[in-house]
């Protein structure tokens, strides 16, 4: 009996400390950006690392890229700090609305049917998509992929654009996790196509040279903006983004970052 107590009085203690550090931890990682305040608030950006030279993990376990270095020259240009995840694609919209993070950096193109539920920051970044295809392949357009199989990744841009192309429900249309998963898999013999993000690409083959891959590009394809994107309505964080956004510009260091003006243009 006596030993039956003090294991229940274990268990209790052990719930005690268990519940103190779920409120430390909740308030950490607590993603109300008005509640303490802001200056020593930790901003959490999540993000989807197979997209080099956007985002990838390095050597180190460490995620690295072109949306980190504008991103964390943006917190300092405005005094925040941010915390990066490696959380995959899906969570990295769906952690937004559930207040687990609290930015998206994902080289996430900004879109009208995005913006129904985000906020974006203004465009950091040109891009456009383009056609991967193996190099012994007699394709030549976005047309003649109508009725050929198409790799994409889930949800993005790309896999937009392969719905437009043949409709909704196509089971011609493979969906993946992620951008090199998509390609892998049409190297496989599983698909004769991928549309992906331009810059993506070439750095995957400049990364996998022994990859026999060429790429089309269409004309169809319109420009896209990447941006950072906020819970909608969170205007607090959203102006700090783009007031550091705004001075990366004009002082030289996005172009710096990645190598581009387009903004001028
Ligand atoms: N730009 C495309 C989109 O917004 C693809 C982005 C994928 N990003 C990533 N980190 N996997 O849909």
């Amino acid at each position: 009996m006596k030993q039956k107590f003090s294991t229940l009085l274990i268990i209790a203690v052990a719930m005690l400390v268990l519940a103190a550090c779920g409120t430390k931890e909740g308030a950490k990682s607590g993603s109300d950006t008005s509640s303490d305040g802001g200056d020593n608030k930790v901003y959490v950006v999540g993000t989807e690392a197979t997209f080099a030279p956007f985002e990838s993990i390095d050597a180190n376990g460490n995620i690295v890229g072109i949306d980190v270095d504008v991103l964390n020259a943006i917190a300092d240009e405005v005094g925040i700090q941010v915390e990066w995840r490696n959380i995959g694609w899906d969570a990295v919209f769906s952690t937004i609305n559930n207040k687990e993070t609290d930015i998206g950096g994902s080289g996430i193109t900004i879109t009208e049917d995005r913006k129904k539920t985000f906020d974006f920051t203004e465009p950091y970044y040109e891009s456009k998509l383009l056609i991967v295809v193996p190099s012994n392949s007699k394709v030549k357009s976005l047309d003649e992929l109508k009725d050929k199989k198409i790799a994409v990744q889930i949800n993005a841009t790309g896999h937009v654009a392969a719905k437009k192309l043949q409709g909704e429900t196509s089971t011609n249309i493979l969906a993946f996790e992620s951008q090199p998963f998509a390609i892998q898999e049409m190297l496989n013999g599983n698909a004769d196509a991928v549309i992906g993000d331009n810059a993506v690409v070439y750095e995957y083959m400049k990364a996998n040279p022994d990859k026999k891959l060429k790429v089309i590009e269409d004309a169809a394809f319109e420009k896209e903006y990447y941006g950072f994107m906020v819970r909608k309505g969170n205007t607090e964080l959203l102006d700090k983004l783009n007031e550091g956004l705004q001075k990366i510009k004009d002082n030289g260091k996005l172009k710096e970052i990645t190598n581009s003006e387009f903004w001028k243009e």
